[in-house]
């Protein structure tokens, strides 16, 4: 996924533009943009989206951030919308894998109870908004097979620390933060999963959204979480692969699909490719944001 637009929870307006901005998924949020007097109506209108919603590709992927699991808000977020069946669930100040299997199970209780199969609901985590979700970061690998995207965020994790700013007087971020973003990208290929970039909260400076987004796809992370509908065809822009680069990784993985399982390493316009360049090649297919019935050997599940 490219672009993942946040959306205030308790807004039904915003949720209406939302879904004509062209993310690739909206993020309801029931935790920091919706007051504690707020989040029962929040949790009513987010269910009540979700379960209305156009859902069969392009339409975005939906993803709930809910409340921390400190904060014992959250089986009340669950118990209102995994009945609503969104893709994901977001965990905000992830602390460790064990957070992660924690939500697992809490969510397989309730797809349970609303009859969905169990896995359907998969799990995003913010893993450095808290100094010890940072330190635990090689933790969140193989702990839930739900887990398909790590992301960071700069704002708590400076309220977590004491630390008066994330930036320095150019802009740049501190070297705390740096390293916040390298462990995500570290923690989620290590994980398997998608690396997702932070918001940039000046949402009307889109020429340095163009900058930041430019760094994020030159490093690895395959999408950015937006907060304003403006910066979506800014992210969309830059996360999107050239169409070359597009028509190759379809080739190589048509190449791997009609090779079978067994195939380890194949030839391509007279060039080695092995196993390292169908995963790049998958990553490029996810980053087109294409229809994922329309490729070979990709689990639609995984697409986009
Ligand atoms: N999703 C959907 N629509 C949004 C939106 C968002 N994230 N942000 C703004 N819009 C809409 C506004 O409602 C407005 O539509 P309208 O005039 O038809 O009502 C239009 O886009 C233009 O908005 P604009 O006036 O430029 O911004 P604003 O001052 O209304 O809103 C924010 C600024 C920051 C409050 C708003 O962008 C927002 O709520 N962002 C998400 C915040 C969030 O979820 N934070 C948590 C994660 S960090
Ligand atoms: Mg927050």
């Amino acid at each position: 996924m490219r672009s993942l637009l946040f959306v205030p929870g308790d807004s039904p307006r915003k949720m209406e533009k939302a879904a004509g901005s062209g993310a690739d998924a909206l993020i309801l949020d029931l935790e920091d943009s919706v007051s504690l007097s707020r989040k029962t109506e929040a949790r009513e209108i987010v269910a009540a989206y979700v379960a209305g919603a156009e859902r069969a590709f392009p339409a975005p992927r939906l993803i709930v951030r809910v409340n921390a699991l400190d904060t014992g808000l959250t089986d009340d977020d669950l118990a209102a919308v995994i009945k609503a069946r969104p893709d994901a669930v977001l965990l905000p100040k992830a602390g460790s894998g064990a957070d992660i299997q924690d939500l697992g199970a809490r969510i397989a209780v309730e797809e349970a109870e609303a009859g969905l199969d169990e896995g359907t609901v998969r799990i995003h985590a913010l893993m450095t908004e808290t100094a010890g979700g940072l330190l635990q970061a090689g933790t969140f690998a193989g702990k839930s097979g739900r887990l398909s995207a790590l992301a960071w965020g700069a704002e708590d994790l400076a309220a977590d620390i004491g630390a008066t700013s994330n930036k320095d007087e150019t802009g740049r971020y501190t070297d705390v933060f740096r390293l916040a973003r390298s462990m995500t990208l570290l923690a989620a290929a290590h994980s398997g999963v998608e690396a997702v970039d932070t918001v940039f909260t000046d949402f009307r400076n889109l020429e340095a959204l163009t900058s930041e987004c430019q760094a994020a796809v030159r490093d690895g992370f395959s999408g950015k979480m937006a907060i304003h509908p403006g910066q979506v065809p800014v992210i969309n822009a830059a996360f999107t692969p050239d169409p070359q680069d597009v028509e190759r990784a379809i080739k190589i993985m048509a190449l791997f699909a009609a090779a079978g399982p067994e195939a380890g390493v194949l030839s391509l316009d007279g060039k080695m490719i092995d196993r390292p360049h169908l995963r790049q090649a998958e990553r490029t297919v996810r980053r087109a944001g294409l229809d994922p019935a329309a490729l070979p050997a990709m689990d639609a599940g995984d697409a986009t």
